[in-house]
């Protein structure tokens, strides 16, 4: 896909509704098309040359933060990797005022990290109409590049066929971004199936079912299923007591090699990082043969450079 092939140019990439199908399907061969470039660390310079990005993350990260970096120097862009925490913010500037200063500075694209839903669109609403913003993961709600790579992932593995494939995602949905985008562009590729499997209490108390079966029987779950996508306890985003132990927790959710032989003989297992070993995910698992985690990684770069590319690169049609 070029910069002038898509047809919805919105200058922010927030949630994967901001894609139409076609729009994700072009980004992920565009993604492909990157990830097996053998120059690809020299080759894409020129597409971003001028332009600068600013990475400013609220909250911690260590995949899509250097992610983000690598691809948008792969691109030629200047890459600004701010550090809120040692920052004026602790001053007391606001949120918005941060974005304006560096905007000020000649930037055209933040990529937002936030721990609160809908603080991204807030600070895209703060940016001048020239300024891109990118959710580089949002709250609980939505981590749309996170959702790419895992499609990207999921299709290099099964083929780009989504209609067979049975998708299972396990462990604590109800605050994961990470499962509400994984979601959101596997019903975009048309998905054969999807389950959510967790304790009551941790799976969505939202509209992030819709489309899918939710089962708290992991062993019933996994039965069969193509793909499982294993989930961090997240415990900075829960109220406590929503886990009665973490042997309780494991027990019951944990992927391990018994449990792994549930699945299809071939599934395939993914994590979007930070894995904790022995609890969601035991490690011979995560280290495994079936183990995609760090093929996401590496798609990230891939898929971050293809979103990059598609908002930010110079079009003819467009004022500059
Ligand atoms: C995730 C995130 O921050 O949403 N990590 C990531 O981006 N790869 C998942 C998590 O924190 O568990």
């Amino acid at each position: 896909m070029t910069a002038t092939s898509g047809e919805r140019h919105a200058g922010h990439l927030l949630t994967l509704h901001d894609l139409t199908p076609d729009t994700l399907s072009r980004l992920l061969d565009r993604a492909q098309a990157f990830r097996v470039h053998p120059r690809v660390t020299t080759e894409f310079r020129g597409l971003l040359a001028g332009r600068a990005v600013c990475n400013l993350f609220f909250e911690a990260s260590t995949r899509t933060r250097t992610s983000f970096q690598l691809a948008a120097e792969r691109l030629g862009a200047d890459v600004i990797d701010f550090d809120v925490a040692t920052s004026s913010a602790g001053k007391g500037e606001s949120e918005a005022d941060t974005l304006r200063t560096i905007e000020a500075m000649g930037l055209h694209c933040f990529v937002v990290r936030h721990q609160r839903d809908g603080a991204v669109a807030e600070l895209a609403g703060c940016a001048g109409p020239g300024t891109t913003l990118v959710n580089a993961g949002e709250g609980r709600q939505s981590h749309p590049t996170q959702g790419l790579l895992d499609a990207l992932t999921l299709r290099q593995a099964k083929g780009s066929d989504f209609s067979r494939l049975r998708v299972l995602i396990v462990g604590d949905v109800r605050h994961s971004r990470v499962a509400r985008s994984a979601v959101q562009a596997l019903h975009m590729l048309g998905a054969g199936e999807i389950r959510l499997c967790g304790p009551d209490a941790l799976l969505p108390d939202d509209d992030a079912l819709v489309g899918c079966a939710a089962m708290q029987d992991f062993d019933a779950a996994i039965a069969g299923m193509d793909a499982v996508m294993m989930l961090r306890l997240q415990r900075e985003r829960m109220q406590d007591g929503l886990v009665a132990s973490l042997d309780d927790y494991r027990r019951g959710y944990q992927l391990d090699a018994r449990r792994l032989r549930l699945a299809a003989p071939d599934a395939v297992v993914l994590h979007p990082g930070p894995i904790n070993r022995g609890v969601e995910i035991a490690s011979d698992v995560a280290d495994g043969p079936q183990s995609l985690i760090l093929q996401q990684v590496a798609n990230g770069v891939a898929v971050r450079m293809a979103v990059l590319e598609m908002l930010l690169a110079p079009r003819a049609d467009r004022a500059e």
